[in-house]
């Protein structure tokens, strides 16, 4: 670490960009964020599982380049060597098939290292063209809700909250890339019809509805998907040139999203400060994953919008940071999350779960973009 004061001033602000990730002072997170990043990635096996780790890398290491970013747009051409989320996204993006990595039937999945074909396809136009044909996948292929919200599974019409977090913020950042207004308001209609199809009473979000794999709970990691997923594309939204001056879906996604961390919010914790894998079922043991996606979404939300996210969502991270932060172990790992393969499992997983890790790495990124912004110590 060096201080930026000592440099000479024509240096500094050719340094504005990077001094934001130094600052004046290091930044406590409350755990090792490095270790906690490499396991992340040393665990992810699956697709979605690198999309995650891929956006957690660019979160943390570039924020600059992120839609949390000030100004992430038009979007920069950097050789993906140069970027360490571009090179690990890279070596899982197929170039020779419809989707960008095969999903076991999920279409939500493959869309995940969507935003990363994207910027790789700034340097190397086979990487847009790869991106290109997961979006007609979506667009086209994929079966539809009879609402029009386009299924997570391809062989039945099937409505996951895991999908806000795959595909709607790719169809955003490809929207923007390809200058295309329809379909970056399709990207906010598609959270807003998966919303009318899951959302309870409570403001909670079902986990899955239709016909293969129904799950009624209010799943944690689901909820968090769907917040997070949000205010990726209600970030790009914001600070896209195309999309200047539409408040309307500003308005609608902030509301989507304050639902949810709202309703959140009123359901308790168990005696470990986490929040029950099903939120409302107190049959539940307190689980980390779920818990730590939701924490980074209310610090995004307190950043992107400290009116409407005042000063009750920045405490709430607070607190469910400290409680995050004594679920790492000494290598890294954070538990009890929950089997991220099979979420009614009651035995909680102490072993490594590939996307808790990851939204460690998120919510240190969202704690530190909000210290850096002012709105967080
Ligand atoms: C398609 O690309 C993937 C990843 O680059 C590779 O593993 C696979 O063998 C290729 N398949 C064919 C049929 O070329
Ligand atoms: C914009 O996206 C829509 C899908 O939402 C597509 O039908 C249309 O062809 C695209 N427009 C252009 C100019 O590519």
């Amino acid at each position: 670490m060096f201080s930026v004061t000592s440099l000479p001033l024509v240096l500094v602000s050719a340094l504005s960009v990077s001094a934001l990730t130094y600052g004046t002072k290091p930044i406590d997170y409350g755990y090792d964020v490095e270790k906690v990043k490499e396991q992340a990635v040393a665990l992810a096996t699956h697709s979605w599982e690198y999309g995650t780790a891929a956006e957690a890398l660019l979160e943390f290491e570039n924020p600059e380049i992120s839609v949390f970013g000030s100004s992430p747009f038009p979007i920069p051409s950097i050789p993906p060597a140069d970027v360490s989320a571009l090179a690990y996204a890279k070596q899982h993006i197929y170039l020779n098939s419809s989707v960008l990595i095969p999903a076991d039937g999920a279409v939500g999945d493959s869309a995940s290292l969507g935003a990363f074909a994207v910027l790789i396809g700034r340097t190397d136009p086979a990487y847009m063209d790869a991106s290109a044909r997961e979006i007609n996948y979506l667009l086209n292929t994929a079966p539809r809700w009879p609402n029009g919200a386009i299924s997570h599974r391809e062989d039945v019409a099937e409505l996951w909250a895991d999908f806000v977090y795959m595909a709607p913020p790719f169809m955003a950042y490809y929207a923007v890339a390809t200058n295309n207004a329809t379909l970056l308001k399709e990207s906010v209609r598609q959270a807003k019809l998966y919303r009318e199809v899951l959302v309870k009473p409570d403001g909670l979000w079902t986990h899955i509805i239709g016909p293969q794999s129904a799950d009624s709970g209010s799943w944690s990691t689901g909820n968090g998907w769907a917040a997070a997923g949000m205010a990726r594309v209600l970030a790009t939204v914001m600070k896209a040139p195309i999309s200047k001056g539409w408040t309307s879906e500003i308005a609608e996604l902030k509301q989507e999203i304050k639902e949810i961390l709202d309703a959140v919010m009123t359901v308790g914790l168990t005696e470990n400060g986490l929040l029950r894998n099903y939120l409302t079922d107190a049959t539940w043991f307190g689980e980390v994953s779920g818990t730590t996606i939701l924490t980074a979404v209310a610090y995004r939300m307190h950043v992107l919008d400290s009116k409407t996210f005042g000063s009750k969502y920045r405490k709430w991270a607070d607190a469910g940071r400290a409680t995050i932060a004594t679920c790492v172990d000494a290598n890294g790992i954070l538990g009890p999350a929950i089997n991220p393969l099979w979420w009614g499992d009651r035995n909680p997983v102490y072993t490594g779960s590939p996307e808790g890790n990851s939204f460690a790495v998120l919510l240190a990124a969202a704690y530190r973009d909000c210290v850096q912004s002012g709105k967080c110590s």
